[in-house]
């Protein structure tokens, strides 16, 4: 089955880039890809007003209580947003985000009708240990079932770097990921690819069997770059 690509910018703590709410900006949704832009919480409201499908990057999974400085998945519902990202590899280190706490915000974002984009990706750790299968199947065990889960394999050694993996490895590990979701919604999940991409090795990541569109951080923030990752989807999309 041919599954939409899906091209995800996401801007962590960064503004808005200039222009980005232009109704011609390449951040609006798009006629053959799918196009989400995960904003910092205090630009949503902005991105979701500009007619954006609109993404938070982070959020709790209880409706409200003591949780200073903190946003509830219910909140991010009410604002417009279409998505959620759990589990980025910033907030597992920098906020020590558990696969246990990333199930119950997958859980809590599909109950808010947002559409969870699960993160996950071993660090250059323990791929050199030869762990990587094994540490992405730990990270996929606790998330619920759900076709409306896309999955983002985020290599960590990838992330803001430079260093893609290349198109190999990348698939390689699609197919994995692809291969431990029950059979039944197998070839209905995204898995995107995120870690440095950019217009010079889109096409060959995306044209990957397993590889279903990017989440693109430093890339995204330029809009003529964004644009042509876009415009490559497009066309690989046309020939699917
Ligand atoms: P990058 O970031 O494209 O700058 O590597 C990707 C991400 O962190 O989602």
């Amino acid at each position: 089955m041919s599954r939409r690509f899906l091209i995800a910018a996401n801007w962590k703590m960064h503004p808005i880039p200039d222009g980005a709410l232009e109704h011609d900006a390449p951040y609006q949704s798009h006629s053959d890809v799918d196009i989400e832009v995960f904003a910092s919480t205090a630009d949503l409201k902005a991105c979701v007003d500009a007619k954006i499908v609109t993404g938070a990057q982070c959020a709790r999974p209880e409706a409200e209580g003591a949780f200073t400085g903190d946003t509830s998945m219910r909140t991010v519902a009410d604002i417009g947003c279409r998505s959620v990202l759990c589990g980025h590899s910033e907030r597992r280190r920098y906020h020590s985000e558990t696969d246990e706490f990333i199930a119950q915000q997958a859980i809590a974002a599909l109950e808010h009708n947002l559409h969870p984009i699960v993160c996950i990706g071993e660090t250059e750790q323990q791929r050199d240990a030869g762990k990587e299968k094994e540490v992405v199947a730990a990270q996929m065990k606790l998330l619920p079932v759900d076709s409306q889960i896309t999955v983002a394999y985020e290599p960590v050694w990838a992330i803001g770097t430079g260093n893609t993996a290349t198109p190999e490895q990348a698939q390689e590990m699609h197919a994995y990921i692809r291969s431990l979701v029950p059979e039944n919604r197998r070839d209905h999940i995204r898995i995107l690819y995120g870690g440095s991409m950019k217009p010079e090795n889109a096409r060959e990541l995306l044209r990957q069997p397993d590889i279903d569109g990017g989440l693109v951080g430093g890339a995204s923030l330029k809009p003529d770059t964004f644009a042509d990752i876009v415009h490559i989807a497009s066309e690989l999309a046309a020939e699917k």
